[in-house]
């Protein structure tokens, strides 16, 4: 089978270079490896007057990338406009946030043909395509329209909200409809899988059995396939780089005192104004703590040119300003914040040399900087996952302290409760988590969606439906359940 793996984003494949969100970073290594080729935006666009998409192609480990210039006429539309001020918003619950005109919504639907269009030249006969998240929901039917009848592969990175959150999406009737001409849709989360299909039963009228649909296209199998790490290769990155310059500087100017690191893109469904605000929490009603933790609050910029970010930005800035305005000393800063990226050897490095990470989204798809802080900690002394039960990671990682970002009191006591938790504790909620991870590698995550695929056209609903298992009990639970471990 010829694998051809789209994604709005790409990325080139080097290890010290900055990159930005968990999708191109979580690919990287499975697509080099899989000698798929690798088609997305190389970020730059090009009038509409060239007859064939401008395609710069490299060699990517045993296969391609290929970055296209997309039509500028209708690049804002649709990745400031419809990608990412409509379908991003809906997608992460916030309803107050979508923005979306007409004029969007073709540039959106005109890219999804641009890219279909420029797909065909990769097209084999043993062709398979997969498709990768909300920017090109209705690639697959346009792939359709232009003859291609090997087997259509789409995979969602972010939620899938409540039915009545996606109805406030213009034109999300005819997405819908058009996201069935996929064979195979996968979901991060039980839940996600829930909401899409309570959507074709209530609002398409469609009849779901064992995760299978039917559509006018044929058969759609709706499946859950959380992405996942590679938590050996991580955790080698990670103990090699306490050595790195940036983090040895780090570790110099801590002078003993705790680290709590948090690590994001700087969007609103990460929740970094709920978690400063814990912070600034904790340093009032526990005064003890100021001077003896610090927090490592990396945000990354990312759509800066939608009002929304910039508005973020901006409230962001002032209140990780006013925190350490009120809480600082002389010679202690509460909060050291950087809006930068950072290559993934070095954030290898931090993660392990924090006594506590901080992962606390509103909503999030999966979230791989938490699996990613888990396999970075070392052995004989790691840290504490404080993680928001609205990530999909928390149904793997159950055993982390689990948080409800509003509560800001909560997070609070809970961050408290991470600093001082004892070693033996520690041990046991962290091994419990690197054998989840270890079950389910980016390895595993991607051999099995391209498997499903593959099988996708000759037996469509497949011999199980692959519906989330509910997590297995484990002692440990949440410390907002009340029930902790001694
Ligand atoms: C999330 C999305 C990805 C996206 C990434 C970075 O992880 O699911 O599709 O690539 O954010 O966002 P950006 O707009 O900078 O590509």
């Amino acid at each position: 089978m010829n694998l051809v793996v789209v994604s709005n984003r790409v990325s080139r494949g080097k290890a010290n270079e900055p990159m930005t969100g968990g999708l191109a970073a979580a690919l990287l290594p499975v697509v080099e490896k899989s000698g798929a080729i690798w088609v997305g935006s190389s970020g730059r666009v090009r009038d509409g007057s060239q007859k064939e998409p401008f395609a710069e192609i490299e060699a990517l480990g045993a296969g391609a990338l290929a970055m296209l210039d997309l039509p500028a006429a209708h690049y804002g539309g649709y990745y400031e406009g419809f990608a990412n001020s409509a379908l991003w918003p809906a997608l992460h619950s916030r309803s107050d946030l979508i923005r979306a005109s007409q004029e969007d919504y073709l540039s959106y639907r005109e890219v999804n043909a641009f890219m279909a269009r420029a797909l065909l030249r990769f097209q084999k006969p043993d062709s398979a395509f997969w498709i990768q998240d909300y920017h090109f929901l209705a690639l697959g039917s346009e792939l359709r329209d232009l003859g291609v009848t090997q087997p259509l592969g789409f995979f969602l990175h972010t939620p899938w909200p409540a039915r009545a959150v996606i109805e406030g999406v213009p034109h999300h009737r005819e997405l819908i409809e058009a996201m069935l001409a996929y064979d195979l849709i996968g979901f991060q989360t039980g839940d996600d899988c829930e909401n899409f299909l309570d959507y074709l039963r209530s609002e398409l009228g469609l009849e779901v059995a064992d995760g299978c649909v039917t559509s006018r296209f044929g058969k759609t199998r709706v499946a859950v396939f959380p992405i996942g790490i590679d938590p050996g290769k991580f955790a080698q990155q990670a103990a090699k780089a306490v050595s790195h310059p940036d983090v040895s500087r780090l570790r110099r100017s801590l002078h003993g005192e705790k680290l709590a690191i948090g690590v994001d893109r700087l969007d609103y469904s990460k929740g970094l104004i709920n978690r400063i605000n814990a912070f600034d929490r904790m340093w009032t009603t526990q005064p003890q703590l100021a001077r003896t933790v610090s927090l490592l609050q990396i945000a990354t910029p990312s759509r800066g040119a939608i009002e929304a970010y910039g508005n973020l930005q901006n409230e962001l800035a002032k209140l990780v300003s006013d925190v350490n305005g009120r809480h600082g000393e002389v010679d202690w800063t509460p909060i050291r914040y950087l809006n930068k990226g950072f290559s993934q050897t070095v954030l290898a490095g931090l993660y392990r040399t924090a006594q506590v990470g901080v992962v606390t989204p509103l909503h999030d798809g999966m979230n791989l900087v938490a699996k990613e802080y888990v396999a970075a900690q070392n052995p004989d002394d790691p840290g504490v996952l404080v993680l928001s039960k609205f990530a999909g990671a928390a149904n793997e990682l159950d055993t982390a302290l689990l948080v409800n970002p509003n509560d800001i009191d909560g997070m609070a006591r809970t961050i408290a409760i991470a600093l001082s938790m004892p070693l033996v504790e520690r041990c046991m909620r962290w091994e419990a988590m690197m054998e989840k991870l270890q079950a389910s590698t980016i390895q595993g995550w991607f051999a099995d969606f391209v498997d499903a695929l593959q099988q996708s056209q000759s037996d469509p609903c497949g011999p199980e439906p692959l519906l989330a298992e509910p997590p297995a009990p484990w002692p440990l639970r949440s410390v907002n359940s009340g029930v902790r471990y001694h």
